[in-house]
């Protein structure tokens, strides 16, 4: 399995970090057999797995709940857990015993979390001295949708890009051990890469990160219909879920489902003492 050395390793020696979303058993687990990275449980799982329109829904216990069936099915690979919307935000108190809860029940290798306020970075200096793992995750951070005024590409202004970079520095200097950078241009993505020792991950913000992740349900057109311009998918699940359902109602209602091979029978012994006839 993969730790902070080597993730840090692996960004000095520029291999890149592979790291996919997963909710569930199942995904977790093919995701470790084809030998991903890093798995994230991203609270994209308020809109992918349980169909609301952002992230702001979810709770710890969702977290948590999915966070448990991903580590089960993955217990090789480095699985990191999101904190989700105002779990962090109340009192630092009130984040820790968050923080704990997470980690301690998912048993995930670390958890992640939105944000380079002061506030943020002494959270994540204290969860580093209490042993919990941080991957840091700026640029477009989807908690704060309703604050950004939407979806959309950031550091777009040197404004914006000089605060990036210093966030960014901030939370390394925090004990972070990884940051997400989603949804920003490629150079200001290269431009952070370059001046931190950490690895960067990046989703929507080009090729010169030190890793990707991606949403799982997005790659495999998986029950989502609009897909942003920074993903490709590698397969149709849209298309190859109806067909295989298709077929299975088409042949119930036919008599062709099940077969005599997929059913349990009796002994000659019982079928002639039941006075049944040969099937
Ligand atoms: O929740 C999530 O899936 C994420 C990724 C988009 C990085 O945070």
């Amino acid at each position: 399995m993969k730790n902070k050395i080597t993730l840090q390793q692996m960004k000095e020696t520029d291999d890149k970090i592979t790291m996919i979303t997963a909710y569930d058993y199942p995904t977790a687990k093919l995701a470790e057999q084809a030998g991903i990275d890093m798995i994230l449980v991203g609270d994209s799982l308020g809109m992918v797995v349980l169909g609301y329109d952002s992230t702001i829904q979810v709770t710890v216990e969702d977290m948590i709940h999915h966070g448990k069936a991903v580590t089960r099915g993955a217990s090789d690979t480095f699985v990191v857990v999101d904190m989700p919307f105002m779990s962090y935000h109340i009192s630092l108190e009130d984040s820790m015993r968050n923080a704990k809860e997470i980690f301690q029940q998912t048993n995930a290798q670390a958890i992640k979390i939105e944000g380079a306020s002061p506030e943020i970075l002494q959270f994540i200096t204290k969860l580093t001295d209490a042993g919990i793992p941080v991957v840091a995750h700026i640029g477009l951070t989807p908690q704060s949708v309703n604050v950004l005024g939407g979806f959309r590409v950031q550091g777009k202004d040197q404004a914006s890009i000089d605060k990036l970079i210093k966030d960014a520095k901030a939370l390394e200097a925090s004990g972070a051990i990884g940051i997400v950078l989603e949804c920003i241009p490629k150079e200001v993505a290269q431009l952070i890469t370059s001046q931190l020792t950490i690895p960067t991950i990046g989703i929507g913000a080009g090729i010169n990160c030190d890793g990707q992740v991606i949403v799982s349900h997005d790659i495999l057109k998986y029950g989502v219909d609009r897909l942003p311009k920074f993903v490709r998918s590698y397969q149709n699940f849209n298309e190859v879920i109806p067909q295989a359902i298709g077929q299975y109602i088409a042949e119930v209602k036919q008599g062709a489902f099940p077969n005599a091979s997929e059913s349990y029978v009796l002994s000659p012994e019982l079928r002639t003492a039941l006075n049944l006839e040969d099937a």
